[in-house]
């Protein structure tokens, strides 16, 4: 429960940044913040904090720049109002229990898809005092940004129950330089733009339901330090050029993924195999046309062969000739 005095200031509508991190707080977010209509940080991380995340958090913090949630036990979709958060630098929703798809909305996240440092510099200069405190978990670790959080543009949705898949929109965060939406249960490609984020420095993909190939545009990603796509059903050949060869096996594992870092090479089998399941893909009739066609092939080829065979004796002999070899053939092919 919050304190008397906490519900005071808040109804005051005073305050600019709220932490309330590691506090044992329960229940809901209460209703009053919805007044500290000036708030630029909002971090109630490790709390146990539960119900959906509020769609007035979107509506009425116009200038937040950080939002931390991380932690709690919030439950449902991620509102899109979230989207009209222009300032947000820091989206921290780890570790809770939200489900449903990503809103395809983050593109009107501008603070991260265009760089105004007017924005964030109004903001951080009014409340200078009020950042002291705001951790981050970028590349696996927990930093402290306080000084130079103005430069900092990170999106951390992981381990929650999201799926569906990864939106184009996100793409256009061309700010972004961390982006954390491992341990879900993301479906789909991984989007074909992805290059488009330009200043990523750290992504962690893993422990989805990814499929499909690794587009070739994440091998412009040049700050990029920080992989990890393992345990998805990625496939295919890694996408060459310096880039993602930097990394080692381990960013790609658990996926049926060749090429160099790994050690398995992308074969003509592996080129076959991944052509075989396009096909099937295409229309899912592949397989039982191949059926119909063979057992056709088989009356029209059996009557073709043997019919003749009742009539002459010269043909028997080069039919079955022929049939050896025809049999060979097949075993060769097939087995
Ligand atoms: C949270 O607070 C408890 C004590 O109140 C402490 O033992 C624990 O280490 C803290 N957790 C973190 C992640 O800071
Ligand atoms: C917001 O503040 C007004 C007074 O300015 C108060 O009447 C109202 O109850 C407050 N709203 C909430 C949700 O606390
Ligand atoms: C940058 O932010 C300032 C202050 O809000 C605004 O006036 C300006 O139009 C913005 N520029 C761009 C390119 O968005
Ligand atoms: C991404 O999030 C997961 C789960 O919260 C965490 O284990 C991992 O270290 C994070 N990755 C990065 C690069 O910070
Ligand atoms: C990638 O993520 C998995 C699961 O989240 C983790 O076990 C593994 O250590 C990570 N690998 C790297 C290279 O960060
Ligand atoms: C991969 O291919 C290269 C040449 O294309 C060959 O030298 C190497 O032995 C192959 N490695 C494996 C594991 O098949």
């Amino acid at each position: 429960m919050i304190s008397k005095t906490l519900q005071t200031v808040l109804l005051l509508g005073l305050v600019l940044s709220l932490h309330i991190r590691n506090s044992s707080l329960s229940g809901k977010l209460p209703i009053s913040l919805k007044n500290c209509t000036k708030l630029i940080t909002l971090d109630v991380a490790e709390n146990e904090l539960v119900g959906s995340i509020p769609a007035w958090i979107g509506k009425r913090f116009s200038s937040m720049v950080v939002l931390n949630m991380r932690a709690n036990k919030f439950h449902g979709r991620i509102p899109r109002e979230l989207c009209n958060l222009a300032s947000l630098q820091i989206l921290d929703l780890a570790h809770n229990r939200l489900s449903w798809s990503i809103p395809t909305c983050f593109n009107k996240l501008s603070a991260m898809a265009t760089r105004n440092d007017s924005l964030g510099k109004i903001y951080l200069d009014s409340a200078s005092s009020t950042f002291d405190n705001v951790l981050l978990v970028m590349k696996g670790k927990v930093v402290e940004y306080s000084t130079i959080l103005k430069f900092v543009r990170s999106i951390d949705l992981s381990s929650n129950a999201l799926c569906g898949e990864i939106p184009e929109e996100v793409t256009r965060l061309s700010e972004l330089q961390s982006l954390n939406l491992s341990q879900n249960s993301l479906t789909g490609r991984i989007p074909e733009g992805i290059g488009a984020l330009r200043y990523l420095e750290s992504m962690d993909f893993s422990v989805n339901q990814l499929s499909g190939e690794i587009p070739q545009s994440m091998s412009d990603l040049t700050f990029l330090s920080h992989l990890n796509l393992s345990d998805n059903r990625l496939r295919g050949r890694i996408p060459s050029g310096t880039q993602l060869q930097s990394f080692g096996p381990s960013s790609f594992s658990g996926n049926e993924l060749c090429g160099p870092p790994l050690s398995k090479n992308c074969s003509v089998d592996n080129k076959f195999h991944v052509e075989h399941e396009r096909e099937e893909d295409g229309n899912g009739l592949g397989g039982r046309w191949f059926y119909v066609s063979m057992v056709l092939g088989f009356i029209v080829g059996f009557w073709g062969v043997v019919g003749p065979l009742m009539f002459n004796r010269r043909w028997r002999y080069v039919y079955y000739h022929f049939l050896d070899r025809l049999r060979d053939q097949i075993w060769w092919r097939f087995m």
